[in-house]
């Protein structure tokens, strides 16, 4: 067990506004597993990994890792985040943007320069590590943020809908480079995401949330062959089965007509 999750519950502020965003999460990840965690929108994912990398205090309950309580960003933990044109530096190379937060552990520059070119090959951008951010792709910035994530040999990687602000295509080639880089890194990866086919894609197990204020509502084993195929293994009876599994479990829920919505619209919108 290399993550373990027990009674977590977050709240945002105090008192009359409190907002609870996380009701009672429990879930563990095994070491070396492809753990995906999907939810609708706003149901707290990004909360839930918030307190996962100790970047915020839960309210209660707790988060280890390896047996360690999290209180603050473990060092064998890196994130990767929705966002990538914010989380790169637009005046630093691409090489510079990787080799970055490398500085704190690896003393020597040579050693650093070996990482942060042996990430860029993982990720397929050798070729453009003395390019700038802002000259490349949305899915090649991605990539670099990737590449900076993984360039210090993380044992976990979180990552928050790290592809949905991609086209469709790059999604594809992105969600097929991380399987990659996972067998090549050895990595746990806790892959969080609203898209329920990823999911069921890239996952040894789906942790399915609730709607705000979340709750584990399922946690569901994905037994299907690697490596994965973006279109043998979609096509799977297996895999139509989980996909559908899943969906029912989320947009269930969903389905009945919103009884308040429609109380304020009134009766001629
Ligand atoms: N900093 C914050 N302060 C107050 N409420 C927040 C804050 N961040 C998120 N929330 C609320 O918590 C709930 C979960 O948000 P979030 O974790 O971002 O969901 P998701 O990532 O699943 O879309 C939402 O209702 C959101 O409005
Ligand atoms: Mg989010």
């Amino acid at each position: 067990m290399i993550v373990e999750v027990s009674g977590l519950r977050k709240s945002y502020g105090a008192g009359e506004t409190a907002h609870l965003a996380i009701a009672d999460v429990s879930f563990s990840v095994e070491q070396g597993e492809f753990l995906c965690i999907v939810g609708p929108s706003g149901c707290g994912k990004t909360t839930l990994l918030r307190c996962l990398s100790g970047l915020m205090p839960p309210t209660s309950g707790s988060v280890e890792v390896q047996g360690r309580v999290v209180r603050q960003p473990p060092e064998e933990m890196a994130l990767v985040f929705q966002e990538y044109n914010r989380s790169l530096f637009p005046w630093m190379s691409v090489r510079g943007n990787v080799e970055f937060p490398l500085k704190k552990k690896m003393r020597s520059k040579a050693e650093r320069r070996t990482a942060a070119d042996d990430a860029l090959t993982a990720v397929g951008l050798s070729g453009a590590a003395d390019k700038y951010p802002w000259q490349l792709s949305g899915g090649m910035q991605q990539r670099v943020a990737i590449a900076r994530a993984i360039s210090y040999r993380p044992e976990i990687l979180l990552m928050d809908e790290p592809f949905a602000s991609v086209d469709a295509q790059t999604r594809i080639e992105l969600e097929d480079l991380i399987l990659k880089v996972r067998d090549s890194f050895g990595m746990t990866v806790l892959f969080v995401t609203h898209d329920i086919d990823e999911a069921v894609y890239l996952a040894d197990r789906v942790v399915i949330l609730s709607r705000s204020p979340t709750r584990v509502q399922e946690v569901l084993g994905v037994p299907l062959p690697r490596p994965r195929h973006q279109t043998t293994t979609k096509e799977l009876p297996e895999y139509v089965h989980l996909r559908g599994h899943v969906f029912r479990a989320i947009m269930g829920g969903d389905q009945r007509p919103d009884e308040n919505a429609q109380l304020r619209r009134g009766p001629h919108d």
